[in-house]
């Protein structure tokens, strides 16, 4: 993987085959302290402990196709290239929250890419998932809330072309704002 958004896309995946029903997807771009933070959280199934210890090891997955599960150790390896590094917090029942450091300016930092559209992505193939995205950048900050846009669409479906058009072309707005 090459470019960060694409890591979030894979790594929501997990919090949408954990059967989230709200996913909450915060960037914090800090060049004070020249940290990048991605923060993935999920109200779905959550881990063990002991499966939360092994999962960024890649011979760890649930998957039945394939033995292999890359998407969280690709992941570690994207922020430890850049002296950062992956945390995971997780609890059987209630959720999980994967939390990413990178080095904001290291020169392996992969780019953040179309995070805008991963984010409408995400929306339209789940419309009934409640996303949370929150963009930072030096204190401020962006917050797009699928609750809300819901009441303002007041019954049109979130997921229509014309609203996919209309999310990117706020979420980037406001992202060059910031
Ligand atoms: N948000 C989550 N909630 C519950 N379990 C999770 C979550 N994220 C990861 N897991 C568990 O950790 C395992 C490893 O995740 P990872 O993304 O690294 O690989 P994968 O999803 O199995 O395969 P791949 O991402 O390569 O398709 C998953 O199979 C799943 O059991
Ligand atoms: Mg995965």
């Amino acid at each position: 993987m090459k470019e960060l958004s694409l890591h979030i896309l894979d790594i929501a995946q997990n919090s949408i085959v954990a059967g989230a029903k709200k996913i909450g997807i915060t960037i914090d771009e800090d060049t004070e302290l020249d940290i990048l933070t991605i923060e993935l959280s999920d109200d779905g199934k959550g881990m063990k402990p002991e499966v939360v210890a092994k999962v960024i090891d890649p011979y760890t997955t649930s998957r039945t196709t394939r033995k292999v599960g890359l998407g969280l150790p690709l992941l570690n390896d994207a922020c430890k290239n850049t002296g950062g590094k992956l945390h995971i917090e997780s609890e059987l029942g209630k959720g999980t929250k994967v939390i990413a450091t990178l080095g904001l300016n290291h020169i392996d930092r992969q780019p953040l890419g179309d995070i805008t559209g991963v984010v409408v992505m995400l929306i339209a193939a789940n419309p009934n998932i409640r996303f949370v995205y929150t963009h930072i950048k030096n204190k401020n900050e962006f917050v797009l809330d699928t609750n809300e846009v819901n009441e303002i669409l007041e019954g049109i479906p979130i997921n229509t072309p014309e609203v996919g058009k209309m999310l990117k072309e706020m979420i980037s707005s406001n992202l060059e704002e910031l």
